[in-house]
């Protein structure tokens, strides 16, 4: 895939799908900026990558304040001269409640993660992109994005503005050499989905049961589909959300 060289930013790149999507650029070539706002886990990111023989660099960011997004696009243009590609990924999930008993603490938090700081990932990726005459979007939304997701209200809201801010901001910029997908993963191995069975362990036989293919996504493999969007092979496509589910949403 045709990544090589590029800069690319990717947040939440601690763990899950973040994780192994900064693994898969820098094994292409791209120089990967692993941003979370949890240090740790991104410094051993950084090292994986740097440990065969990639190239990384780690600058933590909370995707919720606007100055520490305008920081990480700020150190990372100084420090490579550019910025290439911004993968907005960094995500928490919802608290499974119904709609009326669910608590505007959840519903606060988790716009302000995933819809807000996509936002302002985008805002600030945006003016950079402009200067410099192009640049790359791929968000992570969700199935969760395109269809309804009982019990889910915060982050249903969340992952469908993903996608429509996507489909909106890439109609904006298509004249600039500016493009914007996401992509739409269905149940997916990560903290994230083991989060959500251990506090309702019912849920791995009801999940796998809805899910064709009868198993979880690997975080590899939504990293592939991201490469492959932030590349130079799919150059006439903007505004396109792609889906890796397993044949869930079928
Ligand atoms: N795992 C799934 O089944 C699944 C399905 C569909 C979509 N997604 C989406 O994929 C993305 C990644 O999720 P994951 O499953 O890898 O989860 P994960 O919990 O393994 O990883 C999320 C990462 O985001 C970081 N993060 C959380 N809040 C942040 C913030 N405010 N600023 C910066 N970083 C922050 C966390 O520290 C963590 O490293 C999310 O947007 C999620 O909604 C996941």
């Amino acid at each position: 895939m045709e990544v090589k060289n590029k800069i690319v930013i990717v947040t939440g790149a601690g763990s899950g799908i973040g994780k192994a999507t900064a693994i898969h650029f820098a094994k292409f070539g791209a120089t990967v900026v692993v941003s979370d706002r949890q240090e740790a886990g991104a410094k051993e990111v950084v090292a994986t990558i740097i440990k065969d023989g990639g190239k990384a660099i780690s600058i933590p960011a909370d995707v919720t304040s606007f100055e520490a997004v305008e920081n990480l696009v700020a150190q990372t243009v100084k420090e490579f001269g550019r910025l290439d590609v911004i993968v907005n990924n960094a995500g928490i999930g919802p608290n499974l409640l119904r709609t009326h008993q669910s608590t505007l603490k959840d519903w606060d938090k988790v716009i302000a993660v995933n819809q807000t700081g996509v936002f302002y990932c985008m805002k600030v990726a945006l003016v950079q992109f402009l200067k410099q005459g192009g640049g790359n979007i791929v968000n992570i939304a969700s199935l969760a994005g395109l269809k309804a997701s009982p019990n889910n209200i915060s982050y249903s809201a969340s992952k469908f503005a993903v996608v429509g801010m996507t489909k909106s901001v890439a109609m904006e910029y298509a004249t600039k050499n500016i493009r914007v997908n996401a992509v739409c993963p269905g149940y997916t191995e990560s903290a994230l989905l083991t989060q959500l069975i251990n506090a309702k362990p019912e849920m791995d036989s009801v999940l796998k049961s809805v899910i064709p293919m009868r198993r979880y996504g690997k975080a590899a493999e939504i990293a592939d589909a991201v490469v492959w969007l932030a590349s130079d092979n799919t150059k006439f496509m903007t505004g396109q959300t792609i889906t890796l589910d397993g044949g869930t949403s079928l």
